[in-house]
């Protein structure tokens, strides 16, 4: 069977680091909540006029050079964002121009913080069928757009990015051996959409809008769905959790990835961990997780990764990949 190998990985975050005492300049909150509650130090923030596709650009760019690839190899581009240059056309349309790739489809997915798993599973089906060969997936964001700059509750848990994989197909066994995609398994449940959204849109309000979070509800949710779409990840593979070899989490909060890891009894040292210094990424974050874990050798070929992440719809997702 044909499988959607990882061939390469990268990652871009913006020159300026905002540290938890300079939101403390600006709202009523300390750099002691923020990290005892979140796990947070700090985050990156976009330039003026840096958009959404130059972060997505330089990643996917670090990506095809740690796969060996050309550009004019990939003809699928799906980039996951909540957080577009414009709303139309595809901010992966943009970056497809600016890497100068002139043929495939590029398009843009939004599932928000689970985008990227949402993106992997649309690429990993595109290859298995035969329609890609090469795929950019990348998942992007500039959240400092949207968030309400006074409303401490939000502000100080998200910061911008972009992370980028190249999939390319392969021939496979079809067992859990395999190098690439094992499996991707999606949820989405629309009734929760109150807890997590954004209160703007061009359909609505005609502005962009502030995100929204009832942080507290989407904790609980967050630790139950995480550890459900897990669970079935290692199921449908006849796995368990001991043969994990590294645990690729959204990085939404500290203590979320600690509980996920405590259901699955899986030890801390076999999570990648960045939100301590990224912050929440939403759709970026699981793959600046990937390329930084491989490019530090802690993630090595043939290990297995799970891929998880949970974000506002509610959207969830789960991706067992072997690199
Ligand atoms: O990526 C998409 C998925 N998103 C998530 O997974 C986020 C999930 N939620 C969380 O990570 C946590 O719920 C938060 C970090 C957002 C909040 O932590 P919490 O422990 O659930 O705190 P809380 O919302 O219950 O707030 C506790 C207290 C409140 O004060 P009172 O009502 O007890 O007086 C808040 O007003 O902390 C207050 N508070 C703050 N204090 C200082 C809330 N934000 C801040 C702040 N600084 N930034």
């Amino acid at each position: 069977m044909i499988r959607s190998v990882i061939a390469g990985c990268g990652g871009y975050l913006p020159a300026r680091i905002v540290h938890n005492d300079e939101l403390a300049a600006k709202v009523d909150t300390s750099d002691e909540w923020i990290v005892e509650r979140t796990g947070i130090r700090q985050r990156h923030v976009a330039a003026d006029g840096e958009m959404t596709s130059d972060l997505a650009r330089v990643a996917a760019e670090r990506a095809l050079a740690d796969a060996g690839a050309t550009a004019d190899e990939i003809d699928l581009i799906v980039l996951a964002t909540a957080t577009p240059d414009q709303t139309f056309p595809a901010t992966a349309a943009r970056v497809q121009a600016q890497l100068g790739i002139r043929r495939g489809a590029a398009f843009d997915i939004q599932a928000v913080c689970t985008g990227f798993i949402y993106a992997l599973a649309i690429a990993d089906n595109f290859i298995k069928a035969g329609q890609s060969r090469a795929a950019l997936v990348i998942g992007a964001e500039t959240f400092s757009r949207i968030l309400d700059w006074e409303d401490r509750t939000t502000c100080v848990l998200f910061g911008d990015g972009a992370g980028a994989v190249v999939l390319r197909a392969a021939e496979g066994q079809g067992r859990n051996t395999d190098r690439g995609v094992l499996s991707t398994h999606l949820h989405a449940d629309g009734r929760q959409h109150d807890l997590l959204y954004v209160d703007g849109g061009p359909s609505s309000t005609q502005t962009t809008g502030h995100l929204r979070m009832l942080g507290k509800e989407v904790f609980r949710h967050a630790v139950v769905n995480l550890a459900a779409v897990v669970g079935e990840a290692l199921k449908a593979n006849d796995l368990t959790a001991a043969d994990i070899d590294w645990l690729v989490p959204h990085q939404a909060n500290k203590r979320i990835l600690d509980g996920t890891a405590r259901k699955l009894g899986l030890s801390p040292e076999k999570i990648v961990v960045t939100v301590d210094r990224h912050g929440n990424t939403s759709a970026a974050s699981v793959p600046l997780a990937l390329a930084e874990a491989k490019a530090d050798g802690r993630i090595r070929p043939g290990q297995l990764l799970l891929l998880e992440a949970m974000g506002g719809g509610f959207t969830w997702g789960s991706a067992l990949v072997r690199l």
